[in-house]
C-alpha cells in the first residue's frame, strides 16, 4: 500500500517536472497521467485549416471529414488517439521528433513523402484544379498564362503544380501559409487565381455560390491520393491503421462520413 502511493507519488511528481519544463505543458501532462491507465495515446496531427477535411470550431475543437474518419479508424482499431491542430509547416517533421505519432491532414502520398513517412492504404482521391476568380476571362489551361498572380499554400502539391505550370521561381506565384491566406489572396485581388485540392476548392465554391468562379481543370495534373501519415517503422501500427480502415469501408461508415461531407 505505502510503496504504492510511493510510486504513484513519484510518477505525478515527475510528470510536474516534466511539464513545466516543456513548452507544451498541457499534453506533456496529459501523456503522463495517461500513464496510468497503461493505454497509449496517439498523437494524430493535423492542419486543421482545410475544410471539409478538417477544421475548428470557435472553441478550437477539430471536425472534418478526416476526424470522422480518423474517429472511426480509432473505433475498430481500438487505439487511444488526441487531436493536435498545428501549421503545415512542420507538420511532416513532428513525426520524426515523435511530437506526432499519426498524421491525417488531407496529405497526398508522394514518391518524395515516402522516403520519410510509410503511409496507409489510400483513403481518398483529389486532382489540383486552377479556381480563377470572377471576371477573369479564363477558358482553359492556355489563358492561365494571361494571369499576373496565382496563389498556393506553400508545401503543398498545390504549390508543386504551380510551379509545374509556371517555373520553378515564377514571380507569378503567390505563396501563403496555409488555405484561409491562400483564398485571401484571391478574394481581396492580391491573386487572380489559385491552386489546391479539387474537393476543397469544391467545398470552397459551394459555400460561396454567390460569386463566379471558374474552375479549370489542367489535364496534365495527376490524380492524387490522401493517406494517413507514420513513422516508416511504426509497421505494426501501419497494419492496425490500414485493418481499420478496411472495416470502416465494409461497415458503411466510411460511405456515411463521405456523404456527410460531399452530399450534392
Ligand atoms: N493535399 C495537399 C498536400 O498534400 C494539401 C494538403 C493540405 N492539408 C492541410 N490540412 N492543410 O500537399
Amino acid at each position: 500500500m505505502f510503496a504504492k502511493h510511493t510510486a504513484r507519488f513519484a510518477t505525478l511528481a515527475a510528470a510536474a517536472l516534466l511539464a513545466a519544463c516543456q513548452p507544451d505543458a498541457q499534453s506533456q501532462q496529459n501523456a503522463a497521467s495517461d500513464t496510468h491507465h497503461a493505454a497509449t495515446v496517439y498523437n494524430v496531427g493535423m492542419n486543421a485549416n482545410f475544410a471539409p477535411f478538417e477544421f475548428t470550431d470557435s472553441a478550437g475543437n477539430v471536425h472534418g471529414f478526416d476526424v470522422d474518419l480518423m474517429n472511426a479508424i480509432a473505433k475498430a482499431g481500438d487505439l487511444n488517439i488526441r487531436y493536435k491542430n498545428q501549421p503545415w509547416d512542420g507538420l511532416f517533421a513532428s513525426l520524426k521528433s515523435k511530437d506526432n505519432d499519426i498524421l491525417i491532414s488531407g496529405i497526398t502520398i508522394t514518391d518524395e513523402r515516402r522516403q520519410t513517412m510509410a503511409f496507409s492504404r489510400p483513403y481518398f482521391e483529389v486532382k489540383q484544379v486552377v479556381l480563377v476568380s470572377d471576371g477573369q476571362n479564363i477558358q482553359s489551361v492556355n489563358d492561365l498564362t494571361k494571369l499576373d498572380k496565382i496563389a498556393v499554400s506553400t508545401g503543398t502539391t498545390g504549390d508543386y503544380a504551380a510551379q509545374k505550370l509556371f517555373g520553378a521561381t515564377s514571380p507569378k506565384v503567390a505563396r501563403f501559409e496555409n488555405l484561409p491566406l491562400t483564398i485571401k489572396a484571391l478574394e481581396t485581388g492580391g491573386a487572380q487565381a489559385m491552386i489546391s485540392d479539387s474537393a476543397v476548392v469544391g467545398n470552397y465554391v459551394k459555400n460561396n455560390s454567390k460569386q463566379n468562379f471558374t474552375v479549370i481543370d489542367v489535364p496534365d495534373f495527376p490524380v492524387e491520393e490522401y493517406g494517413i501519415a507514420l513513422r516508416p517503422e511504426d509497421t505494426e501500427l501501419l497494419a492496425k491503421i490500414d485493418d481499420a480502415l478496411q472495416k470502416v469501408r465494409d461497415s458503411g461508415e466510411y460511405e456515411a462520413i463521405s456523404k456527410k461531407y460531399f452530399a450534392h
